[in-house]
């Protein structure tokens, strides 16, 4: 569950067919790293620590927090473990969530665990900091071919017809914003929630990384709630069996929750009508994402899906 943090790079997204025939890669060695994190409710510890097999057991209300002190940048916030080799092969796994509906439809959800996100800056002061950070893109089939595309960004995210996204190989292509991670159709700068370009995220064409190479993917039921696996590739499909599938169905936040002002260097502002903090809570995980969507966005009022980019 390892991500790495301050690059740009993009993510070329497979198809169903390549799920479904995994190409041979080399295999890493590499062992699951244990979790540097306790779990909290309202920062008082509710466990000595969790592991995937247990995680679920605990509540909606629960913060996995880190055992380090964020201001003190411990090694992990500024690591490349996990940054893509030259073949896009990243020692992280990508987690495929596959969802089949009525209507001939299936999604196919990609995860991509960050284990921090680099908020930005407003006027050159850091705001929206946080432990962990979840993100993902969806390709929705329609009678087995692709049909539409949706790139996770903030509390929103953007929708393609398929056609319309730019491919890799037959593959439409994210480009993942430094520091934020949130996903976009196309490279350059992109700005968000913040009249005036306030607050931007700049993506390029930096390091590819394949999730063909290296994920562990599932099935969820959205009738029950239940994840079950399906396969995995790389180091994905060597851990996915010891790990098993009831992770996913840990209700809680994959972070710290947010701090009370003056701790860890917090501090709040109000920006128009919205106030933000240096360091706000950290995220839900992929089981909140509205896995059981019906319209191709993740809040479905008002879901645009674009014809051009
Ligand atoms: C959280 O803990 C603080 C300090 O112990 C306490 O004052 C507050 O009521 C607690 N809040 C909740 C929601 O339990
Ligand atoms: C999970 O299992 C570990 C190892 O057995 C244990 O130390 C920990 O307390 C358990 N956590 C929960 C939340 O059950």
């Amino acid at each position: 569950m390892v991500g790495f943090a301050l690059e740009a790079f993009s993510a070329f997204l497979l198809s169903l067919a390549v799920v479904a025939s995994p190409v041979q890669v080399e295999r890493r060695a590499e062992a699951v790293p244990s979790f540097h994190v306790v779990p909290e409710v309202n920062f008082t510890s509710v466990a000595p620590s969790v592991t995937l097999q247990n995680i679920s057991s605990l509540g909606s209300n629960v913060f996995l927090t880190s055992k380090d002190d964020v201001t003190d940048q411990p090694d992990w916030l500024t690591s490349v473990v996990g940054k893509p080799d030259a073949n896009g092969l990243s020692s992280a796994p990508v987690t495929i969530v596959l969802v089949n509906k009525p209507n001939g439809i299936l999604d196919a959800f990609f995860f991509y665990f960050y284990s921090y996100d680099h908020g930005g800056k407003v006027l050159g002061i850091e705001f929206g900091d946080h432990v962990g950070d979840w993100e993902h893109t969806m390709i929705r089939f329609t009678n087995g071919a692709p049909t539409a595309f949706y790139l996770s960004a903030h509390s929103g995210g953007s929708a393609y017809t398929f056609d319309a996204s730019e491919k890799t190989n037959g593959r439409p292509t994210s480009y993942i914003g430094v520091g934020t991670h949130a996903n976009y159709a196309t490279s350059g700068q992109h700005c968000h929630d913040l009249p005036g370009d306030l607050l931007c995220d700049q993506t390029d064409a930096g390091p590819i990384w394949d999730p063909v190479l290296n994920y562990r993917a599932f099935w969820f039921d959205s009738s029950t709630n239940t994840f079950t696996i399906a396969g995995g590739a790389g180091v994905g499909a060597d851990e996915i069996d010891s790990e098993g599938a009831s992770w996913l169905s840990f209700q809680g936040m994959w972070g710290d929750e947010q701090y009370d002002f003056l701790e860890h260097g917090q501090y709040c502002l109000e920006l128009g009508s919205l106030e933000e903090c240096r360091f706000s809570s950290g995220p839900t995980g992929p089981i909140a994402k509205n896995l059981g969507r019906t319209a191709v966005c993740q809040t479905e009022s008002g879901c645009t899906v674009a014809t051009s980019l």
